[in-house]
């Protein structure tokens, strides 16, 4: 766990534990990195992660995952980004910036755009309405969506990251692309998988030419979107050896999307998920087949599990909610200590609820931390999801404020 990788680019990370990308809702004024995520990552920036993959930030401020959600454009200014990704770096740790653009999956009330590979609406029940109707892409908008993670991975490597990450997994943009579900294209972005996985390759491609050489580029990808019909762990693997022809840095492998949040340890093809290091299976089977060092995330607290995920060949061990819970995991870990990781577990009769709740019990933490709040605290699941919908509205008349005004 503590001995240090070197990645194909030639940089270094300094241990094999990674805090994964967490969305964080904690944006200032303009959409910007302030005050409340600078706290937030001083705290994991001395926590003995090796590396810390930020939340995802969009390429694009008209197409947000949440009112609360960072931008970083061609033109967006610097300053705050240098001291967010400074914070996260003050004791040696790598810093990647995640980079992605919803497509489909904005909700309604956000305006803006909801571009997608097809014109096929999220299903997900009664809570479909909340979801925006997408639009399918032009061959022109589709260049912007190149050119627009290009000139945002350029600004993040002025700012001070070392890395970014390209979000391609949990049903976003380049999931879209990749997914039979909801790519139905008959165009070259359509159809068999060469051409479904063109957006992630391209976006790869323009992303290296755009950065130095040892700045490093990594994909999130899903080992498989866990839906009938959907993206399979064989395509994950396809996918996979595509990416070994690419200069490629690390790939972390999740799962799932909106429909069917395997990332969350729920899959919707009622396939059955390992308790803890969810996706060791698949991420061990494509490490096999990886030029480039593998990461997983999902499930993982206690360091046995981390230390078994390492000895079956991935490289990198990925922890999200339980670095949000005690941001120093790793360096706890590393005295020895085991700390109990997790927060207060939710399980309701409404799945969609469920997981609202169990997200809000962590941007809960993340917001105490924030507030460099550092104790411990067991937060009721019932009052986090009404605390994080009264603040997603506030943000959210904020945010409308400034599309308006761009
Ligand atoms: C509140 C919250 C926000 C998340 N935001 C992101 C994100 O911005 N990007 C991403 O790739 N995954 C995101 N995830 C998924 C995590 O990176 C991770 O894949 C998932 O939580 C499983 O890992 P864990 O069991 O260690 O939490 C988020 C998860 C939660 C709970």
């Amino acid at each position: 766990m503590f001995t240090p990788l070197i990645l194909p680019n030639g940089s270094r990370l300094p241990n094999r534990l990674a805090k994964a990308a967490l969305e964080e809702n904690l944006a200032d004024e303009g959409q910007l990195p302030g005050p409340a995520l600078w706290r937030l990552y001083r705290h994991w920036g001395i926590g003995g992660a090796g590396l810390i993959i930020t939340g995802n930030v969009m390429i694009d401020g008209r197409a947000m995952t949440g009112p609360g959600g960072v931008v970083l454009e061609q033109d967006t200014p610097l300053e705050a980004f240098k001291t967010w990704a400074a914070a996260s770096r003050q004791e040696g740790a790598q810093v990647w910036m995640q980079l992605s653009h919803p497509g489909r999956q904005v909700m309604a009330n956000m305006g803006g755009n909801a571009w997608a590979p097809s014109a096929i609406p999220m299903a997900m029940g009664k809570y479909s309405k909340a979801f925006a109707q997408p639009e399918a892409m032009s061959e022109a908008q589709i260049a912007e969506v190149i050119a627009r993670f290009a000139a945002s991975a350029h600004a993040a490597e002025k700012a001070g990251f070392t890395g970014v990450q390209i979000h391609a997994a949990h049903g976003y943009l380049i999931s879209q692309f990749l997914s039979p579900l909801a790519n139905r294209r008959s165009d070259r972005w359509g159809g068999e998988l060469a051409n479904r996985a063109r957006l992630l390759l391209e976006v790869v491609r323009a992303v290296r030419q755009r950065v130095s050489p040892d700045f490093c580029v990594a994909v999130k990808l899903n080992s498989a979107d866990f839906q009938r019909g959907g993206f399979s762990p064989d395509e994950a693997r396809q996918v996979l050896l595509m990416l070994n022809e690419l200069p490629v840095d690390l790939v972390e492998l999740s799962g799932g999307s909106y429909e069917s949040p395997a990332m969350q340890g729920e899959a919707a093809d009622d396939s059955t998920l390992a308790r803890e290091a969810y996706f060791l299976t698949f991420a061990r089977d494509l490490a096999a087949v990886a030029r480039m060092p593998v990461m997983t995330t999902g499930g993982i607290a206690r360091p046995s599990v981390a230390q078994r995920v390492l000895n079956s060949g991935v490289a990198v061990v990925g922890i999200a909610t339980a670095m949000a819970e005690i941001p120093d995991l790793p360096r706890r870990w590393q005295t020895g200590e085991a700390p109990h990781a997790l927060p207060a577990p939710v399980k309701w009769r409404d799945k969609t609820l469920t997981l609202l709740a169990r997200m809000a019990l962590i941007k809960r933490r993340m917001y105490a931390l924030s507030r460099d709040r550092t104790r411990n605290v067991r937060y009721s699941p019932l009052w986090s999801l009404l605390i994080d919908r009264w603040r997603t509205r506030r943000t959210l008349r904020r945010y409308h404020a400034w599309l308006r005004q761009r």
